[in-house]
């Protein structure tokens, strides 16, 4: 399957100069969202893997979904103030400025083995961040599954040691 063909580019989207990758032709296609489901499950099935773990908002979709098909549980990662429990919060640097992703402090236990999954690689910046937060809570990173990887980023530089997994690269 040619999974690069159903996903849509829309060029200067959200600024000038950016060509987007617009999943959501993806996600409409059963075919192509089976396939693509399935492609990270069968690199996820042989790592014993206790939760997914996807970060909002684009990585519920990707992420719910491969958990549902591994049949494991999934734990989202949340932009600050959206979770109702006690949160554990990390602060990281963006280009310009700081972001901060939230996670529930009990969602993980010393140990638990983690697939990370999101829609998107680019710096690097998210998923590292949700490692860290993982990490903190004792969780054990044993794979981060992509969708689609930009690789002029050079997201991977920023990951060393990580088992990473991308199905469009470009
Ligand atoms: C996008 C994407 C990844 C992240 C990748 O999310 O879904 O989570 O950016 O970029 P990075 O590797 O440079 O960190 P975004 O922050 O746009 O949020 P959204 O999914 O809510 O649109």
């Amino acid at each position: 399957m040619d999974l690069k063909s159903k996903i849509r580019e829309i060029e200067n989207f959200p600024k000038e100069g950016i060509s987007f990758k617009d999943i959501t032709t993806l996600l409409k296609d059963r075919n192509a969202f089976s396939y693509a489901v399935n492609k990270i499950v069968d690199d996820l099935k042989d790592k014993e893997i206790d939760y997914v773990v996807g970060p909002e908002a684009r990585g519920f979709l990707m992420g719910a979904a491969v958990a549902y098909a591994l049949g494991v549980g999934f734990i989202p990662v949340r932009k600050p103030g959206k979770l109702p429990s006690k949160t554990t919060r990390l602060d990281y640097e963006l280009e310009y400025g700081t972001d901060s992703l939230e996670i529930h402090s009990d969602a993980i236990s010393q140990g638990d083995k983690i697939a990370i999954v999101d829609d998107l690689l680019a710096t690097g910046g998210t998923v590292r961040a949700v490692a860290e937060l993982i990490e903190s809570l004792g969780g054990e990173i044993a794979a981060m599954e992509f969708l689609i990887e930009l690789e002029d980023l050079n997201g991977r530089d920023k990951l060393d040691g990580y088992h990473i997994n991308s199905l469009v690269n470009y």
